[in-house]
């Protein structure tokens, strides 16, 4: 019985050495090489967000932000409404890291931003692209090195692809017949497009907008507002967008939510904003000062 099992064995292992030197001699090495990890690793879930606040707060002096929760999903644009000193770019430097919450979880495709290694976060800020609200650029610079300024940075990149990348991005916002101006000469609206432009030069997955409109009239709050929309749908950008012009909204927003006091008073889609029965969202669409119901004392 004994002799029985070890003949088998030995039979095994025969059939297993040829079937790898057959396989040696029929197929090129790179197919028996393991497949590396990246590969085997599966896609994220389709319903994992790309950004994730949890139960954020954040004090300077006074509470700022107060508790509050929202997800971003891949490929939409998340409108970030409120009034003066609110909190809603507080809220937008927190989602790329800039500033810490003091409490709650900044999540960053299912990885916490208070745990990302250094490299993590070099490699975050690299598929993160933030417009500020100055929407600054470079005045002694003209318009097409102003988009071409961060591929420059990288320092790696071809001319040719880093012409070839400008010459798309001035295209998308239609700019190309002023890409030699000086950037000193041109309108508000110009210069937030040029912002916007050199924020996508380097190829990001999410963009985030401060105040994209404003200071412009509104024709050109109108137009850009439009350019917005069309980038973010053609470019496949994940986009919050935080503003206090609610026209912008209505045009860039897949989704709002709008503050109150450091705290989400409204989420919703645009439909629902609209028919919304809360009157602080009533006040803020009809552009009025809200005062909020006081109880009545009750009588003795
Ligand atoms: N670095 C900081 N240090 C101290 N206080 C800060 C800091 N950043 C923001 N604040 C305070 O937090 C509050 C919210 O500021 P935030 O800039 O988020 O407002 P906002 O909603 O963006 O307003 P606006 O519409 O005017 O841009 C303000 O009272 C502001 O003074
Ligand atoms: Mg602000």
């Amino acid at each position: 019985m004994l002799f029985q099992v070890f003949v088998v064995g030995l039979l095994a292992a025969y059939l297993a050495l040829v079937t790898f030197i057959i396989a040696r001699l029929f197929f090129p090495d790179r197919e028996l090489e393991q497949v590396p990890e990246k590969e085997t690793q599966p896609d994220p879930p389709q319903d994992q967000p790309t950004l994730e606040l949890l139960y954020v707060h954040k004090s300077f002096d006074l509470p700022v932000i107060r508790g509050i929760g929202f997800k971003v999903h891949r490929g939409e644009t998340l409108g970030i409404l409120g009034q003066s000193g609110t909190g809603k770019s507080v809220t937008l430097k927190l989602l790329v890291g800039l500033l810490k919450p003091d409490r709650g979880y900044v999540v960053f495709e299912g990885k916490d931003l208070a745990r990302m290694t250094e490299r993590d976060l070099l490699e975050l800020r690299k598929r993160v692209s933030y417009v500020f609200q100055g929407g600054a650029v470079f005045d002694f610079l003209n318009v097409r090195e102003n988009i071409a300024y961060p591929l420059r940075e990288m320092g790696t990149m071809d001319e040719t692809l880093i012409q070839d990348r400008v010459q798309y991005l001035l295209h998308a916002v239609g700019m190309e017949d002023q890409d030699t101006l000086h950037s000193s000469k041109l309108s508000i609206g110009a210069k937030k497009l040029v912002a916007i432009a050199r924020a996508l030069a380097n190829d990001p997955e999410v963009i985030l907008y401060d105040e994209p409109t404003t200071g412009l009239d509104p024709i050109a709050r109108k137009s850009l507002s439009h350019h917005i929309r069309r980038l973010n749908k053609q470019e496949h950008l994940t986009s919050v967008v935080v503003t206090h012009d609610l026209k912008c909204l209505q045009i860039v927003a897949d989704r709002i939510i709008l503050l109150k006091d450091g705290e989400i008073r409204f989420e919703g889609n645009q439909e629902e904003f609209r028919t919304s029965s809360d009157p602080f969202v009533h006040a803020f669409i009809a552009g009025k000062r809200f005062e909020e119901e006081k109880e009545e004392p009750l009588s003795a």
